[in-house]
This record gives structure tokens, C-alpha cells and sequence, in this order.
């Protein structure tokens, strides 16, 4: 039965400020309501440790660039895991503990001990402290689960949140703060008719793990088509995708362009107006949208046809202040082509078995546990082309960086795999106007060669590079890098 839309309002997280104290926050079992007509649902969360509740949700950290944030990550949950784990998966086999977390803050420049590699998992009844030190702009960023062979479970369980991290430069806009300004976190689930999560699997005990899936319960803060009731005026939607694989093709109902002002490291240079933005999973989006011509109507977030929120424009009203829509952003210089000293080719493959289903996906057709081939100079500015040999877009990632897409080119995938050599089909094509600022994740589109330029900034030691396809990450979609001093 479909569940009737826009019968619960939109969940507004607690925020807490994260800059004085340590925040601790404590992983927990607990139920959500995700539909007014949904049963509880049993769900991982990231609570406020000092909330008791058994319905606790996850606040929001609010941060300040430069001022160390310190969270203690206290792992309250049971001892048995609720979905499926693949034993078979690296990382994953069945003498290890099975419930395991490693917290990890996207898009945060952070000291590796400090960065939640999968390995550095901890059990319930076990914390870390972990300092962020956000020497780093403004921009939206999250926590997630990162265990080895673990965190597309963990993160469906509900392990995720968001973090935002502000400074002066962008106080001096005067963008929509307050009430006006909307975290709105997107995820997918499967439910069984109980209403409890149903993870996907292959049909196959020894080896359960699916390529990727696209549930039909999307949840906006933990709701299913939630509504919420907003001024004739100027708001500021901060949006994550927190979907394990889906993308959503957002866009509103009645066709007003987004006013996009930001991605995933923060602000673009000024605001761009489009129709429709395609969001991969874990990709942020920072958007402006204008109230006052709907006063008294109804506008909903949409993901191609269906429906995903709805906005409940109240009556005009002369003290409706209208901010607004700023014209400069933030200054975003270029990086030069020609700084970068290295040009590194990472091919995104996939292994098929005899019956030609999906067996695993690689990087450069090797494996997590093979030695490292990353090894950038700390300081140093390098060019990575991902050359995609897959019928998927795969969003791309990089802990530690952020980095600027150079361009797409078009190339013969088949001829590539044969002769080694590039046949391109097309010139290379720029980067869409939302995704020339800095970003943390990239689009790699099928039948492309897709070009990012980084600086390897920060601190030197071991990270990581994957695809944020949660399912092609596990099985065998990631890779070490290390910085060296
Ligand atoms: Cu969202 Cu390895 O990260
Ligand atoms: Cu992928």
C-alpha cells in the first residue's frame, strides 16, 4: 500500500555546538518513526550521549573553521549485527567481532589517526576521542560509518550525520540563518511490512553482498514525505545524499529554477540557477530557494516523478523579510594545470563471474589489500584521471583533500581494454557551472575519462580513495593512499 504523503512534519535535528567542550555522541540502538502510519522501526543512530531516550535522533554539529572539534564516539551498540554481513567480503571474515564501528568525517581535513580508516574499527562497549582540527572553509560535512566490510550496513542502519562548519567569510553574506535555514538529509530504505529495514541480498548465503540497490522509501531527516511549513521569503536548504547507491534528481514541482551557492567543500563563486541537480551519494548540495512568489501554495521536493517533501507556503505578510539573493559568493582561484607535478590513471573496473553477474569492482583492477600506489608529496599538486570501464557513474572520493573537476572526455571503453591505448570519441567536456567550486566527490559517468585536480594539503600519512556506491566500496571499490612528509 503507498503510505499517504506529507502527513508528518519534517524532523528538525538538535544541533549542537561543537567548538568548546568535548561532544560526546554514543551509537545506539533505538526506534524511529518513519511514517505516521509506519510501525517503530528498529535503527543504528549517533545520538546526543546524554539522551536517554529510546526514540533518540541525531543532532547536527555546528562548527567553526579553525577551531579544533572534539567528539568522543562512544560505540553503545549491541553485539549482534541485524542485517546481513558477507563473510566473504575483505576485511569482513567471521573471527573478527561482529559489530564493528570506525567513524569517519567527510570532507574534514583531519590528521589520519584522526580519520576513521576502516581498520581502526572499535566494539561496543569501546569509545574514541577523536580532534578535528577544520583548518579548513565553511562547507556541509558528515560523519559516517567506515568499518572494513561493514559500513554499507552500519550506514543503512542509520549511522550518518551532518556537521556544519561556518566561518566569517560566509557570515558576511548573510545567507538565511536560523529557522530559515533547513538541513535536509536523504536516504533509502527497503521495509518489510512490519516496517522493519529489509537489506537486499543475492540469494546466495556464502556470498550476500548485492552491487548496489535503489530502495522506494526515501526518507528526508528520517520521514517519509514529510511536509514543513515555511515563509513567503528566502530559505537555505542544506542537502546531503546519504543513500548508500541512489542518485536523486532533484528539482521542485513547480519548476522554479534551485539557486545553488555551494557543494561539497562549501560555497561556489556565485550562484547558479538550474532546473534539475543530479545528486550522487554523498554529495552535498547548498541551495537558495525563493518562497515569496508561492505564498498561500504548495511546492514539493521532487526526485524525477515522485514526490520526496512538501513545502506549505504560508499567506504573504508584510514582515516577510526578503533577503537577498546575493550575487558573490566566495573567490575560488583555479589551479593551475600546469602545477601539477603527477598525472595518475586509475581505471574503475568491474569483475564479472561465468554467468556474467557482478562479482566485484576495482581501482585500478586491484584489490584494498594490495600494497600502496598512491603516494602523493605532501604540498604537492597532482591530476587524477578516472577512467571509467564500467556501465555505471561511480562518485568518486577522496578522504583528506578537496579538489577542482578539470573536465569529461568521451573514449572507447572496449579499445582501452584491448589495446591499452585511449581512442577519445569527443573533446573534453568542462565541468557543469554547479561543480566548479571545491568539491569532495565526483561524478565518473560511464565511457568517460574524468579529470580532478588536488593539492595534497593538510597532513601526511594514510587515507583512502573509493567510490561512494557504499555496496562498490565494500567489494573491493576503495584503495589506500598515503602522503608523504
Ligand atoms: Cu564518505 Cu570514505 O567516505
Ligand atoms: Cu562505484
Amino acid at each position: 500500500a503507498t503510505l499517504t504523503p506529507f502527513v508528518d512534519p519534517l524532523p528538525l535535528p538538535k544541533k549542537i555546538h561543537a567548538g568548546h567542550e568535548t561532544v560526546r555522541i554514543a551509537m545506539r540502538e533505538v526506534r524511529a518513526k518513519f511514517h505516521r502510519d509506519v510501525p517503530e522501526t528498529r535503527v543504528w543512530a549517533y545520538t546526543d550521549a546524554a539522551d536517554h531516550s529510546p526514540n533518540a535522533s541525531t543532532p547536527i554539529l555546528e562548527a567553526r573553521s579553525h577551531r579544533p572539534m572534539k567528539v568522543e564516539w562512544l560505540n553503545q551498540l549491541p553485539t549482534k549485527h541485524f542485517l546481513p554481513i558477507d563473510y566473504s567480503l575483505h576485511g569482513c571474515g567471521r573471527e573478527l567481532p561482529e559489530v564493528r564501528t570506525a567513524v569517519h568525517l567527510h570532507g574534514g581535513k583531519s590528521p589520519s589517526s584522526e580519520d576513521g580508516y576502516p581498520t581502526d574499527w572499535f566494539v561496543p562497549g569501546k569509545s574514541k576521542t577523536c580532534t578535528y582540527p577544520l583548518a579548513q572553509d565553511a562547507a556541509t560535512l558528515w560523519f559516517h560509518d567506515h568499518a572494513m566490510g561493514l559500513n554499507r550496513l552500519n550506514s543503512y542502519a542509520g549511522l550518518a550525520g551532518m556537521v556544519l562548519l561556518r566561518d566569517d567569510a560566509e557570515d558576511s553574506l548573510h545567507l538565511p540563518g536560523g529557522a530559515y535555514e533547513l538541513p535536509l538529509i536523504l536516504s533509502d530504505r527497503l521495509l518489510t511490512k512490519e516496517g522493519q529495514l529489509y537489506y537486499p541480498t543475492s540469494g546466495d548465503p556464502e556470498h550476500p553482498w548485492v552491487p548496489e540497490f535503489y530502495a522506494d522509501s526515501i526518507l528526508i531527516n528520517g520521514k517519509i514525505k514529510p511536509y514543513v511549513e515555511v515563509e513567503p521569503r528566502l530559505y537555505r536548504l542544506r542537502i546531503l545524499n546519504a543513500a548508500n547507491s541512489q542518485f536523486f534528481a532533484l528539482a521542485l514541482s513547480n519548476k522554479q529554477p534551485l539557486q545553488v551557492i555551494g557543494s561539497d567543500q562549501g560555497l561556489l563563486s556565485q550562484p547558479e540557477a538550474v532546473p534539475m541537480v543530479l545528486m550522487a551519494p554523498a554529495e552535498r548540495l547548498d541551495v537558495l530557494v525563493d518562497f515569496s512568489q508561492s505564498a498561500g501554495q504548495q511546492v514539493q521536493l521532487r526526485t524525477g516523478l515522485t514526490d520526496l517533501m512538501q513545502f506549505r507556503v504560508g499567506a504573504a505578510s508584510a514582515k516577510a523579510a526578503a533577503s537577498a539573493m546575493p550575487t558573490a559568493l566566495r573567490k575560488i582561484e583555479a589551479i593551475p594545470e600546469s602545477s601539477a607535478i603527477v598525472t595518475r590513471t586509475i581505471t574503475l573496473d568491474e569483475v564479472r563471474d561465468t554467468r556474467q553477474n557482478p562479482m566485484m569492482m576495482l581501482l585500478n583492477r586491484k584489490r584494498w589489500h594490495e600494497p600502496v600506489t598512491e603516494t602523493p608529496k605532501l604540498g604537492s599538486t597532482e591530476i587524477w584521471e578516472f577512467v571509467n570501464l564500467t556501465e555505471d557513474t561511480h562518485p568518486m572520493h577522496l578522504h583528506l583533500v578537496r579538489f577542482q573537476v578539470l573536465d569529461r572526455r568521451a573514449f572507447e571503453p572496449f579499445f582501452y581494454l584491448n589495446y591499452k591505448q585511449r581512442k577519445y570519441l569527443a573533446t573534453a567536456i568542462p565541468p557543469e557551472p554547479i561543480e566548479r567550486g571545491w568539491k569532495d566527490v565526483v561524478q565518473c559517468p560511464p565511457g568517460m575519462i574524468t579529470r580532478i585536480i588536488v593539492r595534497f594539503d593538510g597532513y601526511a600519512g594514510k587515507y583512502l580513495y573509493h567510490c561512494h556506491v557504499l555496496e562498490h566500496e565494500a567489494n573491493d571499490m576503495m584503495r589506500p593512499f598515503e602522503v608523504l612528509a
